[in-house]
């Protein structure tokens, strides 16, 4: 057969979609995988299982990471790889991350049964926690794997209930004894919905990132006094949720008075003791900063910061602010994203060149390789909730997308 006609089994992607949409799903149609948990255990098992059914090489590093090795011809040779992630957001979907591991798990599948040789190795990859919502931040495993962040430092961060990141690891039992340690890639391509409304409005299959925004997020933590709030005053009173919510308008409020591309938001809050008839003394709450362009999205933090410290000194309620995680903007390798488009055009897919305004380990990945995504179109543009959703046969498509991609890098 020649090699360009090649096309992967798109109903034995759904299946592999639909089964492991099964591990932590929501009654609304949603999954709940969040990293390192029982689920998160469950569909890795799964996963590692079917990765030893083509008779791929495993391993398991200890940061959690599963690669799944196919050799080439020439396995001294730099190998190409593709992968995201299994872990999901609280009350997700059923595409993000998990798309972007059966997606290369299916061109494995299609090239054994073909017996179809590459000069260079494959290699699939299951990157741990790249969500960041129980255990921030996100993309932290494959940060640790491009030598962007310590590990031991990931193993000390924490979850709501204090149980920390390096001992849930070890309690589902996927640390591993390699190193969680870079070596060189030849090509790496993250296959992933877009989980915005672009493609769809441009009425285009495949999207070609260029790139992604940078990602900044801040923890701000704000001290009030309690007290029953009958016999109360207002006046005099140091609310701390009053104070939070003066600053979380002023982070919606800042890529309108910032200009320029840049998104903003707060999207947790704990707040303490949480009593309708107590004033507030504790609060917690994110800050999440987006942008193309990074220097702006400091000098907006700058502003905000200020802001911030302003209605603390106002409302008497002091203020602790932890800068907890920055990743620059990631531009791509453009020789990757026009082989996607190519592809793309090749295939008979309308494809589309555009921005990743979500984060994906393909960030940490680009600081280190040659990197590229392959996107399709999210339905209604929903994503990070229970609807999210993409055709079967958009699905299908980029996994072809990826399988050409693969083919060319890993034969070149
Ligand atoms: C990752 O899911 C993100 O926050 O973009
Ligand atoms: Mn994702
Ligand atoms: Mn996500």
């Amino acid at each position: 057969m020649d090699i360009k006609d090649l096309r992967i089994n798109g109903k034995r992607l759904q299946q592999s979609l639909e089964n492991m949409a099964k591990i932590g799903a929501t009654p609304d149609g949603g999954v709940q995988r969040l990293t390192l948990t029982d689920e998160d255990k469950a569909a890795r098992d799964l996963f590692v299982q079917w990765l030893k059914e083509i008779d791929l090489d495993v391993t398991i590093d200890d940061m959690g990471n599963i690669f799944g090795r196919r050799p080439g011809t020439n396995n001294d040779l730099p190998p190409v790889m593709s992968g995201s992630h299994i872990d999901s957001q609280p009350k997700g979907g059923r595409f993000d991350g998990i798309l972007g591991v059966m997606g290369p798990l299916e061109v494995m599948r299609t090239l054994h049964e073909n017996n179809i040789e590459t000069s260079r190795p494959m290699v699939i990859v299951d990157w741990t926690n790249e969500e960041g919502s129980r255990f921030a931040p996100a993309m932290v495993a494959s940060g640790v794997w491009a030598g962007a962040l310590e590990r031991d430092w990931v193993y000390q961060r924490t979850d709501i209930n204090g149980k920390r990141f390096g001992d849930e690891l070890e309690r589902i039992g996927y640390k591993g004894d390699v190193p969680a340690r870079k070596w060189p890639v030849h090509a790496y391509y993250e296959y992933h919905i877009e989980q915005g409304p672009v493609l769809e409005k441009e009425g285009k299959q495949i999207g070609a990132p260029k790139g992604i925004l940078c990602l900044h997020w801040y923890d701000i933590y704000l001290e009030g006094e309690a007290n029953q709030v009958g016999p109360t005053p207002m006046e005099g009173r140091h609310d701390a949720l009053c104070a939070a919510a003066e600053m979380i308008l002023k982070v919606n409020h800042l890529p309108e008075s910032m200009g320029g591309n840049m998104v903003a938001t707060v999207g947790e809050i704990q707040n303490y003791p949480n009593s309708r008839n107590i004033i507030p003394d504790k609060v917690h709450f994110t800050v999440d900063i987006r942008s193309w362009d990074d220097d702006h999205a400091i000098k907006a933090w700058e502003n905000l910061r200020n802001d911030f410290e302003t209605i603390a000194h106002q409302r008497g309620c002091p203020i602790r602010i932890e800068e907890t995680w920055r990743v620059e903007h990631s531009p791509f390798d453009e020789k990757l994203v026009q082989r996607v488009l190519k592809s793309a055009d090749d295939l008979g897919y309308p494809g589309h060149y555009m921005v990743s305004g979500a984060g994906h380990d393909a960030s940490y990945m680009n600081q280190i390789a040659p990197t590229a995504m392959i996107f399709v179109p999210s339905i209604g543009g929903r994503s990070h909730v229970e609807v999210e959703n993409t055709t079967w046969e958009d699905c299908e498509a980029g996994a072809n997308i990826l399988l050409h991609c693969l083919l060319k890098s890993a034969n070149e």
